[in-house]
């Protein structure tokens, strides 16, 4: 987005304020689903990354799909208007009236995360009920060790042998009907060789139990470049994955989440003061961990860049620092910047996903207001 609408969206609805760039999000979708057009492909968008309604509404209104892993997402997207048939549901601890709910809605389908979760399922299903199962893969993702999913150390999915048995047991009941496999590695992944390594696991599972199936679901887990020059690329994704999925010949499902969303929003904070120690300078901002944790969480590095006039400016470095009470409370050590001023705006790029989704009010500091740039128009999000 263009710093004037950021600096415009700051006047109007003060800091700190996440703003979203509904047209990129809208291009994204484009992207990706001509990226597959010669599949029968469908993006299941991951709301864990972004549960913003507007956000949502936009996705339903491109026709997507929708993945969820809590009851509370599922609420949600049925509240933007996504019909029960549109609506994946993940997650390790689905209580049991939870899965009656999806069992009575008639959701696209339970991705069954254990053999125990089947048993509770089997219980349930009075009524025909669409279910996948999470295979975890045993895959390393080359990610940071919090948003690996697919090792065997992992708590998700189940590994082949225990799929193989609950293939039969899901086979043997006539309101179970077995879809495909599901697969989530991890996520913020920027090579292709686990996803490789996992859908080659996939197909020799798939030969050895004789099944075609209808579903192979990916999951999400595309990284985006945070700044280091490090992404998914979709040209060694088509040249290295494709001919194993044309192979396979299944719908294909992905449950993006942060490639979808993450570049498209701003954070958009005020520097408060300029603080100097005979050890450093200290950048601090009115905005903290409590409104973006992942770089205290995950050591995540997000670009800061200023939108004041830097002409002139000394370049300084800086640790640039929130208002919370934690010394993980820095957005960044010794960041090169031109010095700011008290008052001036900044903006933290690329925090649509896992953003203010995972934002709280510790310390008792509100979350920020969330601003929806439409194309046209800046507003307050409902
Ligand atoms: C089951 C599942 N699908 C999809 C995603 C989305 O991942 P990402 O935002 O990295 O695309 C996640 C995130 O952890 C997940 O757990």
């Amino acid at each position: 987005m263009e710093n004037h609408l950021l600096v415009e969206a700051a006047n109007a609805f003060g800091t700190p304020i996440y703003v979203y760039d509904l047209p990129f999000i809208a291009q994204r979708v484009e992207t990706v689903q001509s990226f597959f057009e010669d599949f029968d492909f469908r993006l299941a968008y991951a709301m864990k990354a972004n549960f913003n309604k507007d956000l949502l509404s936009l996705l339903n209104k491109l026709g997507t799909m929708v993945d969820v892993v809590s009851f509370g997402e599922y609420l949600q997207a049925l509240s933007v208007g996504f019909s029960p048939e549109r609506i994946i549901v993940n997650g390790n601890c689905k209580k049991e009236s939870e899965l009656e709910r999806y069992v009575k809605d008639g959701v696209y389908s339970i991705n069954l995360d254990s053999y125990e979760e089947l048993l509770r399922l089997e219980k349930i299903a009075s009524r025909q009920v669409r279910v996948s199962i999470r295979v975890n893969p045993d895959v390393d993702p080359k990610t940071h060790p919090h948003i690996a999913t697919g090792l065997k150390e992992n708590k998700f999915g189940v590994d082949f042998d225990t799929a193989h048995e609950m293939i039969k047991r899901i086979n043997s009941n006539k309101n179970l009907e077995l879809i495909g496999l599901h697969c989530h590695i991890g996520s913020q992944i920027t090579e292709v060789e686990p996803y490789l390594e996992a859908v080659v696991s996939i197909k020799y599972f798939a030969k050895s139990v004789g099944l075609n199936f209808e579903v192979l679901n990916l999951g999400g887990g595309w990284g985006i470049d945070y700044g280091n020059g490090k992404a998914m690329s979709l040209q060694e994704y088509r040249e290295k994955i494709f001919p194993i999925l044309k192979e396979l010949n299944s719908k294909i499902v992905l449950e993006l989440g942060r490639w979808i969303v993450a570049p498209a929003a701003y954070l958009v904070s005020k520097v408060e003061y300029v603080k100097r120690t005979p050890f450093k300078t200290f950048v601090m901002l009115d905005t903290g961990m409590n409104h973006l944790i992942r770089p205290a969480l995950y050591g995540a590095k997000h670009k800061i860049l200023p939108l004041y006039e830097t002409k002139g400016r000394e370049k300084i470095k800086a640790d640039v620092v929130g208002p919370i009470c934690e010394s993980a409370d820095t957005f960044r050590k010794s960041y090169t910047m031109p010095r700011p001023r008290e008052g001036e705006l900044v903006v933290i790029c690329d925090v649509g996903a896992y953003g203010y989704a995972m934002a709280s009010d510790y310390n008792l500091m509100p979350k920020p207001k969330e601003i929806i740039w439409d194309g046209s128009k800046l507003f307050t999000s409902s």
